[in-house]
């Protein structure tokens, strides 16, 4: 069998801003799957743990940033992951902070999402089908999974010795963008409790649910976005200072916990808990 077979490539990880590889882990080989809904944002790096085991990369914005939020294949990234075997996928994505308690450089795994997204991005695999869907999304997050990497996670951050603190059961913003948002919707979104703030996180955690994959962020705070009333508003330069810190804390992560996430993907259980949850979400017709 191929490298990529689907026995192989059980977990999937998605990198964001600063995240455009794994270049702690032994690269295999690269992998471009076109898929019904066209290519994935870049392609998909195979990478090796050093047991042997195989997991697949993708970069959500493509090699270099070259992909805005509001233009990333999503639908094809989920879709190029599914084909390759993949069950369970750990995301990573910058974030503004909404709260003071979570400062640049903290990571944090969020549990529920506020949609801010403007309707515009291809948002389910359904459209246009002579089928309609309706996918159970209260819970967002595959919360077996959130809860299997909150110790695993921390631990990771504690062995970092960085001083990386990781926040959980957070509630995160997903906006439009590619601007930031005003000061008056920063305090709205906290008003509304908000903690995080993102604008990749979605349609993607709504495919991942629709493609019956498990799915967990990994969100990694950049800034404390525009709230504070005495502080400059959030702007990319002050992004960009902290991508790289994050983006080597998110590779310990990874490195450290991928041997047993694919380990638990291919036992089934709570890693692989979204199989089947799309039986029941096609409305029969009368
Ligand atoms: N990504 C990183 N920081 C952000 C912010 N403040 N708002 C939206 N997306 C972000």
């Amino acid at each position: 069998m191929a490298a990529e077979s689907k026995e192989n490539v059980l977990v999937g990880v998605i990198g964001g801003s600063g995240l455009y590889h794994l270049d702690n882990l032994t690269f295999v080989k690269h992998v471009n799957p076109e898929t019904p809904w066209g290519f994935p944002s870049s392609p998909i790096t195979i990478c090796s743990l050093p047991s042997g085991t195989l997991v697949a990369f993708l970069a959500r914005h493509g090699p270099g940033h070259i992909i805005s939020p509001s233009s990333v294949p999503s639908r094809a990234n989920i879709a190029a992951l599914k084909s390759l075997g993949v069950r369970t996928i750990l995301a990573f994505s910058a974030v503004g902070s909404l709260r003071e308690e979570i400062p640049p450089g903290d990571f944090a795994l969020p549990t529920q999402i506020i949609d801010r997204t403007k309707g515009i991005r291809p948002a389910s695999f359904f459209d246009g089908l002579s089928v309609v869907a309706h996918a159970a999304f209260g819970d967002p997050f595959s919360m077996g999974l959130v809860r299997w990497l909150e110790g695993r996670v921390k631990k990771a951050l504690e062995e970092e010795g960085r001083g990386v603190k990781l926040h959980t059961d957070k509630c995160i913003v997903c906006m439009e963008g590619p601007q930031f948002s005003t000061r008056a919707e920063s305090n709205m979104y906290r008003m509304w409790g908000g903690d995080l703030i993102n604008m990749s996180v979605l349609p993607e955690a709504k495919l991942a649910r629709e493609a019956e994959l498990g799915y967990a962020l990994i969100a990694t705070a950049t800034d404390y976005d525009s709230w504070r009333p005495h502080e400059g508003a959030v702007t990319a330069a002050e992004v960009f200072k902290v991508l790289q810190a994050n983006a080597n804390t998110s590779r310990h992560v990874a490195a450290t916990i991928l041997e047993e996430m694919h380990a638990a993907a291919a036992e089934g259980g709570i890693l692989t808990e979204e199989i089947g949850s799309m039986k029941f979400s096609i409305m029969p017709r009368s």
